[in-house]
């Protein structure tokens, strides 16, 4: 079998450090020579084993994301749900419905199917390259939505890769955070209107000193002491 991973993957450690010795003498060129923003991978939507839709639980049923990425808040590391938790509606909702096929193979033992008690694979849509640092906590506990980096997930029939991921678009949001930085109790909520939760929060409002919606995400910036870094070291073990 071919080499699954391209072989300049080998040389990034060497390469970061490269670019750090150059950055710091002010060689600004190897730094953009090689952290060219890749922009291929978003729009990125592969088909799912079973075709989930987040529009349908999201915005229709009005589940939380907690409920499925349950992780989020706790850990570093995301995830998906596990069948059990499909099965706690399935095997009472939409029972005959044949795109559910296969939950009901691996959670039905009466069906004795092959796969029964196997995971659903389903395939991984956001991928960093290994030697990129990332953690959702960090920035979920500090303001930053699941709708800044991955878009209207609610209203998506079949998730797909809104932005690009790249490392210009992750400095981009760590320079001008005020941009995207919302009510902790907002994180979750992707139809959050600055707006809306300006009107329904005066009081709270005049005592941060928000005078105008626009103004709050600088607010929390500093109410909240942020300092989202571009040192190589943040991303970059
Ligand atoms: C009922 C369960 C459920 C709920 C609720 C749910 N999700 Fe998901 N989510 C899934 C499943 C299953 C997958 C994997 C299949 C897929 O990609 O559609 C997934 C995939 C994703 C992915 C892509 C993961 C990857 O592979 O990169 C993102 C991003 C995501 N969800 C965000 C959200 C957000 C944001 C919310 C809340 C607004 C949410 N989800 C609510 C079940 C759920
Ligand atoms: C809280 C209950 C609940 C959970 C949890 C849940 N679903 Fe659903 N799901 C529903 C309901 C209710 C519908 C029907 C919605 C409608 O028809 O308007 C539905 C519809 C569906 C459909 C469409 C069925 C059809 O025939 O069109 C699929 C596929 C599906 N869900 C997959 C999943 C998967 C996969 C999971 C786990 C990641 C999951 N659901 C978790 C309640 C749930
Ligand atoms: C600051 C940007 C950012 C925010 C905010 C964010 N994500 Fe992600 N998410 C990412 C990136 C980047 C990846 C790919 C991570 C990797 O490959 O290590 C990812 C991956 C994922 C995955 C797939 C990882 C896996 O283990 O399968 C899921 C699911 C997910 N995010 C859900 C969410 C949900 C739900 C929220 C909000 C509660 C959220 N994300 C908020 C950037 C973000
Ligand atoms: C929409 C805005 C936004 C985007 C996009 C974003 N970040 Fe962040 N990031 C933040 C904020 C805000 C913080 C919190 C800074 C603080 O705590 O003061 C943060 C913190 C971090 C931290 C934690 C640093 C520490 O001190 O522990 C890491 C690591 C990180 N980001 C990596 C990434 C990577 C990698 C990407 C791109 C894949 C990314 N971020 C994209 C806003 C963003
Ligand atoms: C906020 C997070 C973040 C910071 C800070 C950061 N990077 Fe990156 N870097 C990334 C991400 C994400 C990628 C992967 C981009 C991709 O997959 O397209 C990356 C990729 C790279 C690559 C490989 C690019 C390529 O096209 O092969 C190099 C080299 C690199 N970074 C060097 C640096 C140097 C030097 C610094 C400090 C000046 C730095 N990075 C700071 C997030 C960051």
């Amino acid at each position: 079998m071919a080499n699954f991973f391209p072989r300049w993957t080998n040389f990034l450690p060497l390469k970061i450090a490269i670019c750090a010795g150059a950055v710091a003498t002010g060689a600004v060129f190897a730094f953009t020579y090689y952290a060219t923003p890749k922009t291929l991978a978003a729009g990125y939507q592969p088909s799912q084993p079973i075709p989930f839709s987040h529009k349908i639980h999201v915005d229709q049923l009005g589940l939380d994301c907690r409920y499925c990425h349950s992780f989020e808040d706790v850990s570093g590391t995301s995830n998906v749900p596990g069948s059990n938790t499909c099965w706690n509606c399935h095997q009472h909702v939409r029972k005959d419905s044949p795109k559910l096929q296969p939950l009901r193979d691996r959670m039905d033992p009466t069906l004795k199917s092959p796969d029964f008690g196997k995971p659903v694979k389903w395939v991984r849509v956001h991928k960093l390259p290994d030697y990129v640092y990332f953690n959702h906590s960090a920035h979920l506990n500090r303001g930053i939505s699941c709708q800044s980096c991955h878009g209207d997930v609610d209203r998506m029939e079949t998730v797909y890769q809104k932005n690009s991921l790249s490392m210009g678009w992750c400095l981009e949001c760590h320079r001008a955070p005020e941009n995207h930085l919302r009510p902790l109790e907002e994180v979750f909520n992707l139809k959050y209107d600055p707006q809306v939760y300006f009107n329904e929060h005066q009081a709270e409002m005049q005592n941060l000193g928000v005078k105008k919606p626009e103004d709050l995400g600088k607010v929390l910036k500093e109410h909240w002491n942020i300092h989202s870094k571009e040192t190589c070291a943040t991303c970059h073990h």
